[in-house]
């Protein structure tokens, strides 16, 4: 029997055909996010309209295709990915789990629980088979046959290599599943492992992040649902559009490191004036994410312009590569002084660009620009 289409699902039940396109747009407001634009329709913020190529795209592809079937695997982590994803927008978890994608499986959200929920992840990846996405978050315990995380009497080990086996691709949520989070940190009693140092016989794609970018995430979901496949990944696994500049590039602060203007205590006069946060230990320069421009909470903040320096959460090797507050004396370059006044006006345009892009945010998406 022919399997319901995302679209018959949600008119069968009681979406009407305005809310689909709705959803629609949402997906292809992510797609957006990957680059899928018309080249030439850049506008001077870095941000573009959203094509309709690509929302006749995804309304097609929603229409002829059937829902993805997901199981998601909860190793060793604290929960925070999941939470942070029910936060998500452009599209929200609500849009995606209900219409789009099928999470048969996830310890937290699931309804079941126990042997009938373990039951019906057996069933799922019988019927299934080659074609269910694997979210995976939390890192997997290797040391001493994988005892020290073990779920319903199997290891979490025992389970990845289970479901990774006849799923169609897997997606790494958050640094635990990516690059091993803190449980990875000296001394990792538990030799905490990413995924895709277990799993090397199919196509992963890292989302990192301590949680990871809700958005960035459900990004990675919507181009599988449209195309079928994970998009473009660098040399770490990582979609490149999120993950291509670092914090730093995009910084509103930047044009305070580029003058040489730094806070020296969070209560200094300096912090009060949103100077520079790099002497209080901040890792934006080598941390790639997309948090300076997407954002967290619908676009409302970020670490850095909430005032915290950047932990470094995205990258491997966080916690042991920088935890919190170590102190750097001095930035990593120091521009001339002409260029000084420069690189002051730049940044604070630079600023004030995005913070019109963020306003703009539900009618443009934002370029995936490269590195400056
Ligand atoms: Fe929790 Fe961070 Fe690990 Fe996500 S990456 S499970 S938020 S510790
Ligand atoms: Fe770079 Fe951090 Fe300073 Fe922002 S606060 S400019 S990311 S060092
Ligand atoms: Fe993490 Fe730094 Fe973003 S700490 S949340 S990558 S600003």
């Amino acid at each position: 029997m022919k399997e319901e289409t995302i679209y018959e699902g949600m008119i069968r039940s009681g979406v009407s055909r305005r809310d689909f396109l709705k959803t629609s747009a949402l997906v292809a407001a992510s797609l957006g996010m990957q680059g899928l634009k018309p080249p030439g329709a850049i506008d001077r913020s870095g941000f573009v309209e959203q094509s309709e190529g690509v929302s006749a795209l995804v309304t097609n592809a929603l229409q002829s295709k059937p829902r993805v079937p997901v199981i998601w695997l909860e190793m060793q982590g604290c929960t925070g990915c999941s939470e942070a994803l029910t936060r998500s927008s452009s599209p929200s978890l609500k849009d995606l789990v209900l219409n789009d994608i099928s999470v048969e499986y996830h310890e937290t959200l699931s309804a079941a629980s126990g042997e009938r929920l373990e039951a019906n992840k057996r069933a799922v990846m019988e019927k299934y088979r080659g074609k269910y996405l694997l979210v995976v978050e939390g890192s997997v315990p290797v040391a001493d046959d994988g005892v020290h995380c073990v779920i319903g009497g199997r290891t979490a080990l025992d389970l990845l290599r289970e479901a990774a086996e006849g799923a169609a691709a897997i997606v790494c949520t958050g640094n635990c599943a990516s690059f091993g989070g803190i449980p990875h940190a000296s001394p990792n009693p538990t030799k905490a492992e990413a995924v895709w140092r277990i799993v090397t016989d199919k196509p992963v794609v890292n989302v990192p992040g301590c949680p990871a970018i809700p958005e960035a995430f459900t990004g990675v979901l919507a181009s599988f649902l449209v195309f079928g496949k994970l998009p473009e990944l660098d040399s770490l696994k990582r979609p490149r559009l999120f993950y291509e500049n670092t914090i730093h590039d995009r910084c509103l602060r930047r044009a305070f490191y580029d003058a040489g203007k730094f806070a020296s205590s969070f209560d200094d006069e300096a912090a009060r004036k949103g100077y520079c946060l790099y002497k209080l230990g901040c890792k934006g320069p080598t941390t790639y994410n997309s948090c300076a421009t997407i954002k967290w909470d619908s676009g409302l903040s970020f670490p850095v312009q909430s005032g915290h320096p950047c932990l470094g959460c995205s990258q491997p090797d966080f916690w042991d590569g920088g935890g919190f507050y170590q102190g750097q004396s001095a930035p990593l370059d120091k521009p001339g002084a002409v260029a000084i006044g420069a690189a002051a006006a730049a940044g604070a345009a630079l600023g004030l660009g995005l913070a019109a892009g963020n306003r703009a945010k539900k009618k443009r998406i934002r370029k995936g620009d490269s590195k400056d």
